[in-house]
């Protein structure tokens, strides 16, 4: 027997119903602030992303699924969507004016050790905007990210955490000043870290390892800002409180992405374990022109779903169920009536699940009751001949005959769905 392949999984029928929920109020989140859906390949060249996330970063390291394709094409799984929308934008960017909105949903690829909310093809719902330069941009990005989680029920579990990695002005003197202090503590150093000191050293502050004493005495990109990027992180900070957003200033947040310049943020949540991030993104003003692009500032996120779902009330999001279930308790000319009247309901716009592996009326019964439809609509010999239908109510057990004419408008009236007076 063949296996899904470790860290990934399926999702069955029974769980695409929260999936769909969350779909759902996302579209309906990122339209309320005018984002309009991206869809980008798959796949990529594996270059746009060691450029775009950084050849020193993980991901590009050691987690990327690399292949030649027969062209002798070096591409890859596309593990995260700035990149990718970084490209379209750039690919398109002529025949727009700006700022560009887009949002995108749909599974992305690492190679990491599987573990609770971590997985090798995971989810992201994410939103990047080109154009706007000011905090007001990064601030509503926020909002949005707080309405989402507040939409879906996980506010209360979740804490905005924000930071300025700085600009390429302060963040050069100030990677110096940090390499010269690691190197001052490097025996007390995890070997990653030490492996990491030369190549990424602020990565080092993020390391969950280190003695959290070790980090909190490093020194900090918040007090080696330059102008420009304080006042930028001061006024959204101004944002923020103006909102009444509640926020927290996380000084070791570093983002394991290079593409960050000055806001960087997190939404993290308790009871996930060392996966908490469920959201994460921040401003990335130099990617554009660093792709090839008119330099353009840009800021965006995105999200886990399968941690959102970790975090879900189980409630949210009903499985998806029919209006109703055909019992169809005889064969040939019953099968054939029972055929043509579901074609008919489905015309007039009803979901039906028609019973199509036989068997007796009790054992049908139960699939009946397994799909949760509400109502069943029972055929049988009579029924054929004479075109009627006994149409049931699952949940109180009343039964009532009826003509095939009059079945449409009287599952519509217990349905909800019209009134009683028009429709039958
Ligand atoms: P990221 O922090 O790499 O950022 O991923 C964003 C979110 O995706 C994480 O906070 C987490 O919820 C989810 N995630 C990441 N890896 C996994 C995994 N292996 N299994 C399950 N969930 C995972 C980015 O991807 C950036 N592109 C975000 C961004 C957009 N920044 C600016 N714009």
């Amino acid at each position: 027997m063949i296996q899904t392949v470790r860290g990934v999984r399926d999702i069955p029928p029974e769980e695409s119903g929260r999936w769909l929920f969350l779909e759902a109020c996302a579209r309906r989140v990122f339209a309320q602030y005018g984002y309009r859906e991206l869809r980008t390949p798959i796949f990529e060249r594996v270059e746009l992303f060691s450029r775009a996330v950084g050849e020193t970063s993980d991901i590009v390291e050691k987690e990327m699924y690399v292949f030649e394709d027969r062209g002798g094409d070096a591409l890859c799984l596309r593990p995260e969507g700035t990149a990718s929308t970084v490209r379209s934008f750039i690919e398109t960017s002529r025949q727009r004016s700006l700022p560009w909105r887009v949002c995108y949903m749909g599974p992305m690829f690492r190679y990491e050790r599987p573990q609770k909310g971590r997985f090798r093809q995971f989810h992201q719902l994410g939103c990047e905007l080109f154009g706007p330069e000011g905090p007001l941009a990064d601030a509503e990005m926020m909002a949005l990210v707080l309405r989402l989680l507040q939409e879906i029920g996980i506010q209360s579990a979740v804490t905005l955490e924000i930071n300025s990695l700085g600009c390429p002005v302060c963040r050069g003197p100030y990677r110096e000043k940090l390499t010269a202090h690691l190197e001052s503590v490097h025996d007390r150093l995890c070997g990653n870290c030490q492996r990491r000191l030369t190549r990424n050293p602020l990565r080092v502050l993020d390391c969950k390892e280190e003695d959290p004493a070790l980090l909190r005495d490093m020194p900090q990109m918040r007090d080696h800002l330059c102008a420009g990027c304080e006042a930028h992180f001061q006024g959204l900070v101004g944002h923020l409180e103006r909102l009444r957003l509640p926020y927290r200033i996380n000084p070791l947040m570093v983002r394991g992405l290079d593409y960050y310049h000055r806001t960087a943020f997190e939404a993290v949540a308790e009871g996930l374990g060392s996966q908490n991030a469920v959201a994460a993104g921040g401003r990335y003003d130099g990617l554009v022109a660093e792709m090839g692009g008119v330099a353009t500032p840009a800021v965006g996120f995105a999200m886990g779903m399968e941690r959102l779902l970790l975090l879900m009330d189980a409630q949210l999001g009903a499985p998806i169920r029919p209006d109703l279930y055909l019992v169809v308790a005889g064969d040939g000319p019953v099968e054939a009536y029972g055929l043509e009247l579901a074609e008919t309901m489905r015309s007039a716009g009803l979901t039906v699940e028609m019973h199509l592996t036989g068997g007796g009326m009790k054992s049908q019964m139960k699939h009946a009751g397994r799909s949760l439809a509400p109502l069943a609509v029972i055929l049988g010999q009579q029924e054929a001949e004479a075109r009627t239908v006994t149409l049931k109510r699952m949940e109180t057990g009343e039964q009532e005959g009826l003509s095939a004419e009059r079945l449409i408008g009287r599952v519509l009236t217990l349905l909800g769905r019209t009134d009683a007076s028009s429709a039958e």
